[in-house]
């Protein structure tokens, strides 16, 4: 936790859910804005074709709807994707940009994750910017200098308050049910928190900063303790509402 920022927990469905499984996200909503909503924000990122349907399910409530990737373009010949603007126009209002499976899985540089971003911002939409290192980084002691270099360049410069988010999520972490030491995490995000300090002086104080890979109601409590881990990027433990509120609940435990 950072004093003063109010964490954020966010799902990412990545390429699952049908319309019927708007019935979990109904049941998060309530849940959620039932005993949590003063202690912490929620945002579902779900797959595009899902978007305005969870976006028109989600109007009374205050869980936030977002997506999961957008293009750097507002419009275009561009077969198969969704722009930033599109997205804020289906009632999304964030968006994930850099996941390592879009990094992996679509060649994704770190200069288009910063285009991605930066139109995600330009469309104000919040911006989860992810970054983390390999499981062979790790091991070859390279992880703060991939680091560095993926948030040197793929976070942009310029960024409305509370509109910029940073995900640090090793890649060996990602739904392998391994999670990194307490150590490790604190590790990190003290070293995201100093580099954006650095360049941003107090707005870089302000950003939140999530961890994500494998995070479960089970550990959920010692991983949101950790100094600088403002929220959490959940994928496989988002699907199910008792799961993803069973995290969110951590929040209670850590106050109480
Ligand atoms: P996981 O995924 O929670 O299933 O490990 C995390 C993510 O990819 O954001």
């Amino acid at each position: 936790m950072t004093p003063g920022i109010k964490p954020l927990i966010a799902g990412n469905w990545k390429m699952n859910g049908f319309r019927n499984s708007l019935k979990e996200l109904q049941a998060m909503g309530e849940g959620y804005d039932l005993v949590m909503r003063n202690r912490l924000d929620m945002l579902l990122c779900m797959p595009a074709t899902l978007i305005y349907t969870a976006a028109l399910s989600a109007v009374g409530s205050h869980v936030q709807i977002g997506a999961q990737d957008c293009h750097m373009n507002a419009v275009g010949a561009h077969t198969g994707d969704i722009s930033a603007m599109m997205v804020a126009d289906c009632g999304g209002s964030a968006v994930i940009v850099g996941h390592s499976e879009r990094r992996t899985d679509h060649g994704e540089s770190n200069e288009t994750v910063l285009s991605k971003a930066e139109a995600a911002l330009r469309n104000e939409l919040m911006t989860i910017v992810c970054i983390g290192e390999t499981e062979d980084q790790r091991k070859s002691g390279e992880t703060l200098k991939v680091l560095e270099d993926q948030l040197s360049n793929s976070v942009p410069n310029d960024f409305g308050e509370g509109k910029l988010v940073v995900a640090y999520e090793p890649v060996w972490a990602i739904g392998t049910g391994m999670v990194p030491t307490v150590e490790q995490i604190a590790e990190v995000h003290n070293f995201i928190r100093d580099h954006l300090v650095g360049r941003f002086g107090d707005s870089g104080q302000a950003i939140r900063l999530l961890y994500g890979g494998s995070v479960k109601p089970s550990n959920a409590v010692e991983l949101m303790a950790i100094a600088n881990v403002d929220g959490a990027l959940v994928g496989g433990a988002s699907l199910k509402a008792d799961d993803f509120l069973g995290i969110c609940a951590a929040y209670g435990t850590l106050e109480d």
